[in-house]
C-alpha cells in the first residue's frame, strides 16, 4: 500500500481548475464537472490492499447515509465517504484529531462570492477526505493517507442574512447568559465554522490549511481550536473516549443509526422514548452544532481522592458504569439509597443534572480534549494554576438547540457538581447544512 497507487488514482482530477469552480455560478461547470472528473467514491480512494492487507467495507449503520467505512491496515488509508444526503463528522465514527475553525465572512462577501466560497471548500473537502490533493496543491503527498478524514461545514446567522434569512432557524443564535461562563472572544461566535477530523494529525493540518487558503479571500479566521482523544488503534474501535479528569465520556450517547439517534440528531421520525418535542429539523438531513470550550481545572480535580471523583459525575472512573451497576452502559438508577440513606448517585451529580425526564431534551456529544501550554509558574489562567491548561472542546449536535440542548445546559448551570471543577470559556451555535452530491456544494440550498 504505497503512495505510487494513489497518484495513478488522482489522475482524473487533472484538468480542473480553480477557474472552472468559481465558473459554476449556476453549477453547470462548478458542479457536474467536478463531480464527474473526479469520480469519487470510497471504492476509487483506498489502495489496492497488498498480499496479507486486510481490507473490507464496512456498515457501521446499515441503511443510514455516509456510514460506510473502508477498514484496512494500516489505517491511513481508511476513508468515509464525503458525498451524500448528510455530512460525514456528525455521527460517523469519531476520529483521533479535530481541528474547528471558525471564520469572519468580509464585508464584500455577498451571496455570490459566499457561493463561489463554498463551491471551492466542498471541492477541496471531497478530495482531501478522500486521498486526492485539494486543486493546485503543491503537497498532495500530505493528502495521500486521509485516516478516516472528515470535513463538516456550519453556518452562522450571518450566512442566513446575506442569503436566505427565511431559512435561518429560531435556535440560531448565541447561548443564553450563563453565570458560570466567562467566554473569551477568542473561542467565541463565528459566521462559519469548519470542522475537521482525522486520525492522521499531518493530514489534518494539511487540510486546515488548503481549506483555509481558499477561504481567506472571503473570510478571515477567528478562532482556531484543536483537539484530541485517544490514537486509533490503541483501543478498539467505538470504545468511548476518557476525558483528561479520567472519565469515560459519551456513554449515555443515542447509538449512532438507531431510531433514537436518527430522532435526537436528525430530528426524524417520533423516537422510541415518547418524547414530547416537536422536533423539525430545519432542512432534512441537516442539523445544529453547539460547540463549548471548558476549561477543567485538573490541578484541583487532582486533590480529590478517587470515590469524590466519581461521586461528582456518579459514574466509576474503571468501567464508566453507573454508581449503581457494573457495566459501562447499564442505566443508572437514581431512587437506589446508600447505607445512610442518601441516593448513591447524588442529586447533583452530572449525570443526574444533565439526565432529562423528556427523551427528546438530548443530544449527541462528540468531544475532543484540549490540552495547551501551561499558564507561566504563579499565574491563574481561567482558574487553571500552573501545571495544566487542560479542557474539552464540548461539541453537542442536535435537531433543535432551543428545545434539546439549552434546557440541559440552563440546569447544569443552575446545579452540577462538576462546575466546581470545569468553566466555559468559548460558545458558539452553528447549523449544519445537508451533504451535497458531485455535480453540487454544501449549502447550496442558500443560494437557489
Ligand atoms: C468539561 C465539561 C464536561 C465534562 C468533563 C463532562 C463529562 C461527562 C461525563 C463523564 C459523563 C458521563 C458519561 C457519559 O454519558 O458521557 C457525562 C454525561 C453527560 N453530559 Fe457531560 N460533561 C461536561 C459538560 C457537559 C455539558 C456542557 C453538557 C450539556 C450542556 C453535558 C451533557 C451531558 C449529558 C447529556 C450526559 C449524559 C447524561 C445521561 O446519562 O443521560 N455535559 N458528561
Amino acid at each position: 500500500m504505497t503512495n505510487t497507487n494513489h497518484s495513478t488514482e488522482r489522475q482524473p482530477t487533472r484538468g480542473v481548475s480553480r477557474r472552472g469552480l468559481l465558473l459554476g455560478a449556476g453549477g453547470v461547470v462548478g458542479g457536474g464537472l467536478v463531480g464527474a472528473a473526479a469520480g469519487y467514491s470510497v471504492a476509487s480512494t483506498a489502495a489496492p490492499a497488498a498480499p496479507g492487507d486486510l481490507q473490507q467495507p464496512v456498515d457501521v449503520s446499515p441503511g443510514v447515509a455516509n456510514t460506510q467505512v473502508t477498514v484496512s491496515h494500516p489505517y491511513g488509508t481508511d476513508t468515509i465517504a464525503f458525498y451524500g444526503p448528510r455530512q460525514a463528522g456528525v455521527d460517523t465514527p469519531q476520529q483521533a484529531h479535530a481541528i474547528y475553525i471558525g471564520l469572519n465572512l468580509k464585508d464584500d462577501t455577498d451571496a455570490d462570492r459566499l457561493s463561489s466560497m463554498m463551491r471551492l471548500l466542498t471541492d477541496d473537502a471531497a478530495r482531501l477526505t478522500q486521498g486526492r490533493g485539494a486543486l493546485a496543491d503543491l503537497d498532495e503527498e500530505l493528502a495521500a493517507a486521509p485516516a478516516r478524514l472528515t470535513v463538516t461545514f456550519g453556518f452562522g446567522s450571518e450566512v442566513f442574512d446575506r442569503t436566505r434569512p427565511e431559512l435561518k432557524p429560531a435556535w440560531l443564535k448565541p447561548l443564553p447568559t450563563y453565570g458560570i461562563d466567562q467566554l473569551d472572544p477568542a473561542y467565541t461566535g463565528g459566521d462559519v465554522v469548519i470542522q475537521i477530523q482525522g486520525d492522521d494529525p499531518l493530514s489534518v493540518a494539511h487540510a486546515r490549511r488548503m481549506l483555509l487558503k481558499d477561504a481567506r479571500a472571503f473570510a478571515t479566521v477567528a478562532w482556531v481550536q484543536s483537539g484530541f482523544t485517544h490514537a486509533r488503534a490503541s483501543r478498539p474501535d467505538n470504545t468511548t473516549m476518557r476525558n483528561l479528569f479520567g472519565q469515560i465520556d459519551g456513554t449515555g450517547n443515542p447509538e449512532p443509526g438507531s431510531e433514537r439517534a436518527e430522532r435526537i440528531i436528525w430530528g426524524v421520525g417520533q423516537g422510541d422514548g415518547g418524547g414530547t418535542k416537536n422536533l423539525q429539523p430545519w432542512i432534512d438531513n441537516g442539523t445544529s452544532m453547539v460547540i463549548r470550550r471548558i476549561a477543567m481545572n485538573v490541578d484541583e480535580w487532582d486533590e480529590l481522592d478517587r470515590p469524590a471523583q466519581e461521586g461528582v459525575v456518579g459514574r466509576t472512573l474503571g468501567s464508566g458504569a453507573p454508581l449503581t451497576g457494573e457495566h459501562e452502559h447499564d442505566a443508572p438508577d437514581f431512587e437506589a439509597l446508600g447505607p445512610s440513606g442518601f441516593p448513591v448517585i447524588s442529586d447533583i451529580s452530572h449525570i443526574r443534572r444533565a439526565r432529562s425526564d423528556d427523551p427528546d431534551e438530548a443530544m449527541f456529544r462528540r468531544s475532543f480534549n484540549y490540552d495547551e501550554q501551561p499558564a507561566a509558574s504563579g499565574d491563574t489562567l481561567h482558574g487553571q494554576t500552573g501545571v495544566s491548561q487542560s479542557g474539552l472542546i464540548f461539541v453537542a449536535f442536535q435537531c433543535d438547540v432551543e428545545q434539546q440542548y439549552t434546557p440541559i445546559q440552563d440546569r447544569l448551570a443552575e446545579t452540577d457538581h462538576l462546575n466546581l471543577w470545569t468553566i466555559p470559556i468559548g460558545s458558539a451555535v452553528f447549523a449544519v447544512p445537508p451533504g451535497c452530491q458531485p455535480d453540487g456544494y454544501i449549502g447550496e440550498a442558500l443560494f437557489a
